[in-house]
């Protein structure tokens, strides 16, 4: 007699619990996702701005003379870098805290992203597109920039620093 797998999987009590359990496993776990989704206010990045990678160098914005922090005349701060192989340019970044900063970045070759853990400010920078991230820092201190995808040999290597300072020293570097 063949076996029937479906008739299998729905006939046996064994089987219909084990079912539920990993569903309920699945749910708990998107779950989780979402709380901590909503919580730590994480959410996708809603700019979709393109670019050619390849003449970075040659537009104004992304040119390497342009690179670096800006204060606003409305007193925040816009951060353009851009990310190569293997690093953040520039490699540090100076922000004064409590202050919104718009950071913009560019890939010149391959996928990267960026991290600042313990911060809200995490994205992927998509050669051809313009990264955008709008956040403040509640904190000041030094924090690392990493690279969270793998671009590689120098992945674990892709790294810069963060700096957020008192807000009358700040964003004039
Ligand atoms: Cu850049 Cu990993």
């Amino acid at each position: 007699m063949p076996i029937d797998p479906l008739r299998h999987i729905c006939d046996d009590p064994l089987e219909r619990k084990w079912t539920w359990i990993a569903l309920v496993l699945a749910a708990f776990m998107a779950g989780i996702l979402g709380f901590y989704a909503v919580g730590s206010n994480i959410h996708p990045p809603s700019n979709v701005e393109t670019i050619d990678s390849s003449r970075l160098h040659l537009t104004e914005e992304f040119a390497e003379d342009n690179l670096g922090v800006k204060t606003n005349p409305d007193g925040s701060v816009t951060v353009t870098m851009v990310a190569a192989r293997y690093g953040f340019y520039p490699p540090v970044v100076e922000v004064p805290v409590d202050t919104p900063v718009k950071l913009r970045m560019a890939s010149a070759d391959v996928l990267h992203g960026i991290h600042v853990p313990y911060t809200n400010m995490t994205t992927m920078v998509v050669p051809g597109y313009v990264s955008e991230v709008n956040t403040t820092f509640p904190n000041t201190g030094e924090f690392s920039m990493i690279c969270n995808e793998y671009c590689g040999l120098g992945h674990d290597h892709m790294w810069s620093r963060l700096v957020v300072v008192p807000k009358t020293a700040g964003g004039q570097s």
